[in-house]
């Protein structure tokens, strides 16, 4: 075959500042794919991507042109409409997990096609993974078992959806390009839309434990998202939510899975209740079901039910004991006075360094390791209370943890509170 561009040339129009032509887009994106465009070739394309930007043309192609790479999933056989959430992610960010169940328990059906973590934000299928027989591989046919059945399905996107999203996800971990605005939106939305659902509810992240910190970006990046949505025909729309503290009291596998299960009987931490049944309205207005409404479908233990029927048709023991860390360290208080601040980045690279995540695609994860909180800013703090509880299978592992968490906290006689409001912006096109 003669390839009608050269990869050079499309480069060297980005660096010059030029815009990329539709051709020259979708041509680099099957290159890429095809293996026919180097990873070094690419590298250079996305740097001058991040340094230059893409106007909403060129974001909207690339998107596409990242759709067309693969599959797309279908969900006509289905009686109910679907919805979906995806969140940028964050630190303690448990929310799919008792999420998706509620939505279904509400009458809708989730495909919720998730991923692993890389780096302090820990990935949906580590935590899934941490019940005992629990499976995150489905084909096709599995999956839209499971989502007949419950209503639900939490599993790992097929290798089908989105290849070359796959492909420039790893290149970009490794050549410091993932943040920028227009490769983030493409890569999160190519995805999104490939997966078929008719809904979509994009939770932003911003603070200190999100890729987008800056409150400003972060609108920017839910605007980019939402206006892809809505181009494909998806009804989209974008909360952008506070990552400046970490989400509830856990930051771990089987520990977010614990106050997931918590959230689902009806308790839990009031910050991931709120953003639960904030993200369920959400969800369930957008895709127009009529049901049940999510609190009471908390109350009722309906939500718990599809739980654990979804837990089960993977293979999972609902039932089961959730593994523990071999090892555990208290930190607590050095002065009294009122939390006013707590770093959800540090809390996070605390859960990375105990074994919550990993460093290189493949690795190995901790199911029991993570940060578990006892305080949050705003309360009083007296001298010597357990502030965090960190845990390990591997004791040498503490050390680290510690060292990332100095400063991670303030502690400020009669001090006032620094944090963002839970929702910071609601974006709808
Ligand atoms: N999540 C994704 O799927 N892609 C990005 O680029 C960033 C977060």
């Amino acid at each position: 075959m003669i390839e009608p561009f050269a990869a050079v040339e499309v480069i060297a129009a980005k660096r010059d500042r030029y815009e990329l032509t539709d051709p020259q887009i979708d041509w680099i994106i099957s290159a890429y794919t095809r293996g026919v465009v180097a990873d070094e070739q690419m590298s250079a394309l996305l740097m001058a991507i991040l340094l230059n930007g893409m106007n909403a043309r060129e974001i909207s192609r690339w998107t596409n042109a990242m759709i067309n790479s693969g599959e797309r999933m279908q969900w006509s056989a289905l009686d109910r409409p679907t919805a979906d959430k995806h969140s940028t992610g964050g630190v303690g960010d448990k929310i799919t997990l008792p999420l998706a169940p509620l939505v279904a328990a509400c009458g809708g059906a989730v495909p919720q096609l998730s991923g692993r973590g890389l780096g302090h934000t820990g990935g949906t299928l580590d935590k899934m993974e941490a019940i005992p027989g629990w499976r995150a591989e489905l084909s096709n046919e599995e999956m839209l078992k499971v989502l007949q059945d419950c209503g639900a399905v939490i599993c790992a996107a097929g290798a089908g959806l989105a290849p070359a999203d796959k492909k420039l996800y790893a290149l970009r971990d490794v050549t410091a390009t993932v943040e920028s605005i227009p490769l983030i939106a493409s890569s999160i939305m190519s995805k999104k839309i490939a997966e078929g659902t008719s809904a979509l509810i994009l939770d932003v992240k911003t603070g200190s434990g999100a890729f987008m910190r800056d409150p400003v970006q972060a609108g920017i990046l839910a605007r980019t998202m939402v206006q892809l949505g809505k181009d494909a025909g998806v009804t989209t729309r974008a909360l952008v939510t506070a990552m400046d503290v970490p989400l509830g009291l856990t930051a771990g596998n089987a520990l977010e899975v614990r106050e997931s299960i918590e959230v689902l009987a009806g308790g839990g931490p009031s910050d991931v209740v709120e953003l639960t049944l904030l993200l369920a309205r959400e969800m369930i207005e957008a895709a127009g079901i009529v049901g049940k409404d999510p609190e009471t479908a908390l109350k009722d233990g309906s939500a718990m039910d599809v739980w654990r029927r979804m837990v089960s048709a993977q293979g999972g023991d609902p039932d089961a004991a959730l593994p523990m860390s071999k090892f555990q360290q208290d930190i607590t208080a050095t002065s009294a006075g009122r939390m006013i601040s707590m770093d959800a980045m540090k809390v996070g690279v605390a859960a990375w360094r105990l074994g919550a995540g990993r460093s290189r695609q493949g690795e190995k994860v901790q199911a029991g390791a993570g940060v578990e909180l006892h305080a949050k800013p705003g309360e009083e703090i007296v001298r010597g209370q357990k502030l965090m509880t960190l845990h390990t299978d591997e004791s040498e592992r503490f050390s680290r943890a510690v060292e990332i968490l100095d400063g991670c906290i303030e502690i400020v006689p009669g001090g006032q509170v620094k944090r963002l409001p839970l929702i910071v912006e609601r974006v709808e096109a």
